[in-house]
Parts: structure tokens; sequence; C-alpha cells
């Protein structure tokens, strides 16, 4: 089955051609337009910016997808779209867009939840991936880890009371001075700090597999303003290499726990967060030290692309779920996000 595919739910514009089949997982193109230098100029995605950039965007992707992927639409067999969760104006132009070509072209349409989006990066990398499976889901907007029970249904077992982590990177990214999205940023400077340097609380909620971002977060400008006011310097490797240790640490301790509750055999870790070098690597030893298969997302395919849409449309599709005229955008894909 041949899917083009279309994600535009938050920064970046994608759009993608697929081949897929119970045998073949095959990116045929994953075309990228970023965002993040505009919206750095305010240390933030802009919404409305965002909408307007994948309306500009949108059109000569696609027409670069198709040629890259060497397919006439004639061969495209469905289109697929992330249509929730993210900024109702970006998941607007998408949907929209797929919409339109889905009508024009005579194509099924396929509605794809963008965390779900997420998890199904691993397809993509595993030929041999099935589900169940369990998946650590860690990105800018969302974090959990959920049991996917078949490849559409999703059931969390643990997730964020406040911020999700890569949120967190963010804002921590941004007490150190660090340019928008910090993400990648305190990646490499977490390389170069002392991870003892500094004590931070840790996200894993007592008692609960649950995690909580917003103190760490808020230890870290704490301690800040506290280095600030005593005149004292702040080292930004260490902080990085301290805030990374206590993420690392809190996500290692919730997911033991979840093991020690699920016995799950196979992990998935996907989201823009999976593609933290330091979280791969101590989320690498505990499966190895359970014996877990894990399944990591190569890093290319963590943040958001139309390639990770189109593996989800495919089971999507494969289970009926197709939409009508009527698909509309959702910022939220309510109280579970899948
Ligand atoms: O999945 P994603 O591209 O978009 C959402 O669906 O949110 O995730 C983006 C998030 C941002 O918060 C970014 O800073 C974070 O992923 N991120 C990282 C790294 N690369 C991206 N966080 C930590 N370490 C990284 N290497
Ligand atoms: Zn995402």
């Amino acid at each position: 089955m041949l899917i083009l595919a279309f994600e535009s739910s938050c920064d970046e514009t994608s759009v993608a051609v697929v081949e897929m089949s119970e045998e073949t997982r095959r990116i045929l193109s994953n075309e990228i337009a970023t965002q993040i230098a505009t919206h750095a100029l305010y240390g933030g995605v802009v919404p409305e910016i965002a909408s307007r950039a994948h309306t500009e965007a949108i059109s000569s992707l696609t027409k670069r997808a198709m040629e890259n992927a060497k397919v006439r639409k004639n061969e495209i067999d469905a289109i697929a779209v992330t249509a929730s969760p993210g900024l109702i104006g970006a998941l607007l132009v998408g949907v929209n867009f797929a919409k339109g070509l889905a009508a024009a072209w005579n194509k099924p349409l396929i509605p794809v939840n963008h965390v779900k989006g997420h998890a199904a990066a691993a397809y993509l990398a595993f030929p041999e991936l099935k589900a169940p499976f369990f998946a650590l889901i860690a990105s800018g907007g969302h974090t959990s880890l959920t049991y996917v029970k078949s490849p559409t249904e999703f059931t969390p077992v643990s997730r964020t009371r406040d911020d999700a982590v890569g949120e967190a990177f963010d804002k921590v990214a941004r007490v150190l001075g660090l340019p928008y999205p910090g993400g990648a940023e305190m990646d490499r400077l977490a390389s170069l700090g002392d991870p003892d340097a500094i004590k931070f609380p840790s996200a894993a909620i007592e008692g609960s597999l649950d995690f909580s971002f917003s103190g760490v977060k808020t230890a870290v400008l704490n301690y800040s303003n506290m280095q600030k006011q005593k005149e004292m310097p702040i080292v930004p490797e260490d902080v990085a290499a301290s805030f990374t240790r206590t993420v690392t640490r809190s996500i290692v301790k919730q997911l033991a726990g979840a093991y020690e509750e699920y016995h799950y055999d196979t992990l998935v870790m996907a989201g823009g967060v999976a593609a933290n070098s330091h979280l791969r690597e101590a989320v690498s030893k505990f499966a190895e030290k359970k014996g877990i298969r894990l399944c990591m997302t190569p890093k290319a395919l963590c943040g958001d692309n139309a390639a990770m849409i189109a593996a989800q449309g495919y089971f999507e599709a494969m289970a009926g779920h197709f939409a009508d005229a009527a698909l509309n955008a959702k910022a939220t894909a309510g109280k579970s996000v899948f």
C-alpha cells in the first residue's frame, strides 16, 4: 500500500510517501521543512506564524515528496494526515490540504493521531516489530509509558501530571540562555558537564508510575537565581548534565516500575526527546539488564515527520479507520491523548 502522508501539527511541515504492507515498510520520501529558525527569534513557537509557514511550504513539499519517491498520483492508495493533537491552526493547514487532495485525486483519507504516529516511527526502523509492545513516548508536548495492545489501541499506564519532558528541556535551555528549541543543545552540553555537580529533585512521582517535570524545571530556575544572587558562577554544562541525569534516572525508574507490573518484553522508544543520547544510553543499559528487546526509533525519525504518520496511517487503514469529507482537526485528542 502506497501512502502519501502530511504532518503539520507544530513547527515542522512534512510530506512523505511510504510503502507499507505486512512485510514491507519502505520510506520512499520524507520531506521536512522546519520553521525552527523563524520561531527561535521569539524563543518559542508562535502559532500564527506556524500556520502561515505551513501554508507556504505544503504545496512545494508535496511536489518534492512525489518526485523524490518517483511515484505518480494514480499509484497512491491513500492519503494520511495528522488530525490531532497539536496547534489548531497548524493542524488545519495539513488537514485541509489532505482533504482537498483526497477529493481531487479520489483517494481514501486517513486521520492520524500525532502521538501514535511517533510510536509508529519504530515500525519503519524495525520491520519485524509487531504490537503488542510497551512504548516510552517522550516529546515536546507528550510524555507517557503506554501499552500498545494493537497498532491502533494505546493505553497509557503512566503520564506526566504537568509539563512534558521536552517542554522541560526547552525551559531549562532557556534559563541557560540557549536558543530555542534547546533539547539538542542541552544534549551536547550535558556531555561536557559533571552530572553529579548539582542535585535536582526526581521527576518520578513516589508511589506512582507518573511523572512531574515542573518541579525539576523550577529547581533549575531557583538554582540559577540563587547563584546570581550570591554572585556565584553558573556552569551551563554542569546544569545541563545534572538536569539530564535527573530526568534520565526518573524515566528509567518508572520504566523499571512498569516492568515489575507489566513484564513487557518489547520496548519502543519514540518522540523528539528519544533523540537524547544520554537517555538512549540509560534506556539501552536498562533494557539489556532486564533482557527486554529495545526498539529505539533512529534519531532521524524521532522528531516530527510525515513518514511516521504514513506508518500509523497504514495500520489505521487496516483497522478501517477512514475519514469522510467532514474531517476536522482537534487541538487535543481527548482526555487520554490517544
Ligand atoms: O516530537 P517532537 O519533534 O515534537 C512534538 O511532538 O512535541 O519533540 C520536540 C521536543 C522539543 O522539546 C525538543 O527540545 C526535544 O524534543 N528534543 C530533545 C532532543 N532533540 C529534540 N530533547 C532532548 N535531547 C535531544 N537530543
Ligand atoms: Zn511530535
